[in-house]
């Protein structure tokens, strides 16, 4: 019976609820590798709180594939998440931005028929100064065809609106997650005390009309002429096409901008580099993809500037995208 002592929902609750859905049930597997990859954010989370005190801080002295220098927790995160996922049968292979290659499933453990991707801490220029950073993760159906074989690194080159799962945790003031299984965004917020997360948004969808865009200023040489009228229309503000006043946040963390705008509204920005084919920030399988489904899933919009990014079909497990997500009408104004 519900009194002033009854919280709000868990995320156990939240995905059993979405198992017994007559339409769309979330598969009862799904539902245990997110309640896996979840736990294994908890330590993440746990992990980066310790700070200078648990020596967690700093580089590694060693490059990521994508020749990024490697933060401490960057690797700790990253063996987190595979420690977590490996034995729960739910899974046939998983790829992170930190590995090179794809990592399968031990012999000694069951195979299930997904593959996780994720990137284990976003934003990880953030670790040092104390500021938000996130862990984000994507979740596919193994091919039917790698049924019987070793999965290989093309079973997960698959386009985004084939993902049955996606989220982030954001690791800020408060430890959040926000999850789409496909029907819907929702947030859950870690309750320290008990140790479980607890619905504390959704479904969520993205304000319309907020006048704040995300970009990192510092690229401008890069953009392309779209972009760059955007922002500058943006800028003129009151005094510009606009009409009215704009406002710039740049958090340098995917998952608090993203964050902000699922919240708030506005829109961010990491276009591609226009003068080189293919140039871009931001990776389609780890972060592009998830933050895309989610933003759809709130009714946004998410393009690279040429079409739909979940319609990209990917050729490479590490590929690069130009990335212009959140508020719809603010997205068709650089797309047209
Ligand atoms: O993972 C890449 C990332 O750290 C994103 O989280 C963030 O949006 C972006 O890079 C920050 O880029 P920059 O260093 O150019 O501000
Ligand atoms: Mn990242």
């Amino acid at each position: 019976m519900a009194s002033d002592h009854v919280q709000p929902i868990t995320l156990s609750r939240f995905l059993i609820e979405q198992q017994r859905l007559p339409e769309h049930p979330c598969p009862a597997e799904l539902r245990l590798l997110i309640e896996t990859v979840a736990r294994a954010c908890k330590a993440v989370g746990h992990a980066i709180a310790r700070g200078a005190l648990g020596d967690v801080l700093g580089a590694l002295g060693s490059e990521n594939v994508q020749g990024e220098v490697q933060k401490k927790l960057d690797v700790i995160a990253n063996d987190l998440l595979l420690d977590a996922n490996e034995w729960g049968g739910h899974l046939a292979a998983m790829a992170s931005e930190e590995m090179e290659t794809i990592h399968r499933i031990p012999n000694r453990y069951p195979k299930g028929e997904y593959l996780l991707l994720f990137d284990p801490i976003d934003g990880s220029s953030n670790i040092d100064v104390d500021l938000s950073v996130g862990t984000i993760f994507s979740v596919l159906r193994a091919p039917d065809a790698c049924a019987g074989r070793d999965v290989t690194e093309e079973d997960f080159l698959q386009p985004g609106r084939d993902q049955v799962a996606a989220g982030y945790a954001l690791y800020g003031p408060q430890t959040l997650l926000v999850l789409t299984i496909g029907t819907g965004v929702y947030e859950f917020m870690l309750d320290r005390e008990v140790g479980s997360w607890r619905m504390t948004d959704g479904p969520m969808r993205i304000p319309a009309g907020n006048r704040e865009f995300a970009i990192n200023m510092a690229r401008r040489r890069q953009w392309s002429p779209a972009v760059a009228r955007y922002v500058e229309e943006r800028i003129l503000g009151a005094e510009g096409p606009c009409g009215v006043d704009y406002n710039m946040r740049w958090t340098a963390s995917m998952v608090a901008d993203v964050h902000r705008i699922l919240k708030r509204g506005g829109v961010f920005l990491y276009p591609s580099d226009h003068r080189t084919t293919g140039k871009a920030r931001l990776r389609l399988l780890y972060e592009a993809n998830p933050m895309s489904f989610l933003i759809e899933q709130a009714g946004g919009s998410a393009s690279d500037g040429a079409g739909r990014i979940m319609d990209v079909a990917p050729t490479g497990l590490h590929q690069r995208i130009g990335v212009m997500l959140g508020d719809a009408d603010e997205v068709k104004a650089i797309t047209g």
